[in-house]
């Protein structure tokens, strides 16, 4: 995927926020030499944590470089945006009240002991962002994570938690900054990450990931009638070959297209081995009598 440049895209765990006319995408900026973390029991493969990217685009297609929205640095490490820290799967919603830009996203060590969600803010949609700090929801362990705005204008933080045994849905503070009291827990030892969460007449759809480190794993997907839950679980939403490793992808984000029921599903295909080669799979995602497919089309094979 290149942008308008001819570049490659480098926005990888991303996700996109609408604003005005203009879908702004954000994601991981994974670049330089991948290693392997010794002393884990699982496969830590790491780039420096390279900050987050910002494109934009009218059509979804044409994507404008604007630059690094939120910058790491060097020789901190005691800092959360340290290069040697872990930045993950950014999301940024717009709040109304206060006219800011909110990005909240995976803050950790490199071996993941960390478990927090950062927040940062801008008063423009491209950055730059200022980082304010992050935090354990409620004392909670918080990794993989997505943000969801409500039609109310409430939003909600959703976050691998309980060493990735079960998911939690936290409702931010008016200003999008805090997370408050009013959390829940779901998917209980489903031992789920990669969260992604639309709506669709009413109900609110939460696709997720098995965890099996960068390689790719069977999706799932889970349907409530309240955000907070209980969420029931409807199994897997790929169809056709490849449905069993989410067509070599793991789900990040998904962003409502046009008409009723028409999304994108937004992937990354991870490469493991070398991360700054990662790729991305988007496919279209419909919703029919409650029922959520992802089509396996040519290309994604
Ligand atoms: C799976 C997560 O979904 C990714 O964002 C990343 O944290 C990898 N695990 C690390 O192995």
């Amino acid at each position: 995927m290149y942008d308008t440049d001819h570049n490659l895209v480098n926005a990888h765990g991303a996700g996109v926020m609408y604003h005005n006319g203009v879908y702004y995408l954000f994601g991981e900026i994974k670049k330089g030499k991948t290693w392997s973390v010794s002393g884990q029991s699982w496969e830590d493969y790491r780039v420096p944590a390279g900050g987050i990217s910002c494109y934009s685009s009218k059509d979804l297609k044409h994507w404008k470089y604007e630059g690094v929205a939120l910058s790491p640095v060097k020789g901190q490490p005691d800092n959360d945006l340290d290069t040697g820290r872990v930045i993950e799967r950014p999301k940024v919603i717009y709040n109304s009240k206060t006219k800011q830009f909110v990005m909240w996203m995976h803050i950790d060590k490199k071996d993941y002991s960390y478990s927090q969600s950062g927040v940062a803010v801008s008063d423009n949609p491209i950055g730059p962002y200022h980082y304010i700090s992050s935090v354990k929801p409620n004392g909670q362990m918080s990794r993989d994570m997505t943000l969801f705005k409500d039609d109310d204008g409430k939003a909600y933080l959703i976050y691998s938690s309980e060493q990735n045994n079960t998911m939690q849905v936290c409702l931010l503070s008016d200003d999008y900054l805090h997370p408050t009291k009013t959390y829940s827990r779901i998917l209980v030892n489903r031992r789920r990450e990669a969260p992604a969460m639309f709506k669709n007449e009413g109900k609110y759809y939460l696709i997720t990931s098995d965890c099996s480190g960068w390689s790719p794993n069977a999706a799932t997907y889970a349907v409530a009638d309240n955000i907070l839950g209980p969420y029931k679980e409807n199994g897997n939403p790929c169809v056709g070959p490849g449905a069993n490793t989410t067509f070599q992808s793991q789900s990040t984000y998904i962003i409502k297209v046009r008409g009723k029921n028409n999304y994108l599903f937004m992937a990354d295909r991870w490469n493991k081995t070398d991360l700054e080669k990662s790729d991305y799979l988007w496919l279209p995602l419909t919703v029919n009598n409650g029922k959520v497919e992802i089509k396996s089309v040519a290309a994604a094979n």
